[in-house]
């Protein structure tokens, strides 16, 4: 069975208060994997409060490079230090204002494929593409970019399907809209890496998540979690969609 997640990207926000989210941890009945990915500067504070419950700590983003002088960036050997477990790539916020490519992203990921951490790749179209129905030729190609050539540790990769368009605007992917598109990720991960592998690649949703849409969109086969980014920054709101999550597969 493939491993389900609950993960909460802060973005560049801090949240009131993370206590509740420890506390109500120890009621998951399921194997869920929580995450939440402050940002780089409260990784330590987060990982040390964290530590020992069942809530993970990400980062939001690492550089391919172990170290040296490349100003402004984070090695995954410094992520690892604080016991960080995940690293989103890729993201569209990072894509659009900071240029970043998925001959970048691919670096990335082959580098962190090499360590203990897992990378949440996330791909997705803009709302101009899916207007004229390429969303899956953009898709196809941002994950045959980042993917191709890698060779091992296939099993480490979690995949995040987040369209642009509905990333912060409250208009997320209808449920059969994203079962489509996750379906087709797996397809493309089973061409570039065999069926068996692409079965057991988790494939998030992410785009407006909310305790209200998630138990619709995590009834759908082909999503085995959520990327959520608003609605992770209220304590009580994000329990709320751990708690949909984790009742959904009893
Ligand atoms: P959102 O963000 O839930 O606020 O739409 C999701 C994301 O960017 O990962």
């Amino acid at each position: 069975m493939r491993k389900v997640y609950v993960a909460g990207n802060w973005k560049m926000n801090l949240i009131d208060e993370i206590q509740p989210l420890k506390e109500f941890s120890k009621d998951i009945k399921n194997d869920i994997e929580v995450i939440v990915f402050p940002p780089f500067t409260h990784l330590q504070k987060y990982g040390e409060i964290l530590k020992g419950s069942k809530v993970k700590v990400g980062a939001q983003n690492v550089f391919y490079e172990e170290k040296g002088a490349y100003t402004g960036e984070i090695s995954y050997r410094f992520l690892q230090e604080f016991g960080c477990e995940y690293v989103i790539l890729g993201h569209s916020e990072r894509r659009n204002i900071f240029r970043e490519s998925d001959e970048l992203v691919s670096l990335k990921i082959k580098k962190i494929l090499s360590s203990s951490i897992k990378p949440i790749l996330c791909v997705g179209e803009r709302e101009e593409e899916r207007s004229l129905n390429k969303q899956k030729f953009v898709v196809e190609n941002q994950l045959k970019i980042s993917l191709g050539g890698i060779e091992n540790n296939f099993k480490n990769i979690i995949i995040a399907y987040e369209p642009v368009w509905a990333i912060g605007t409250g208009k997320n992917a209808s449920p059969y809209d994203a079962q489509e598109m996750h379906s087709f990720i797996r397809e493309q991960l089973s061409s570039l890496f065999g069926k068996k592998i692409s079965y057991d690649i988790s494939i998030l949703y992410g785009g407006s998540v909310n305790e209200e849409n998630v138990k619709d969109l995590f009834r759908e086969d082909d999503v085995d979690g959520v990327l959520v980014g608003g609605a992770s920054l209220k304590c009580d709101k994000f329990i709320k969609i751990v708690e949909i999550v984790d009742k959904s597969l009893i």
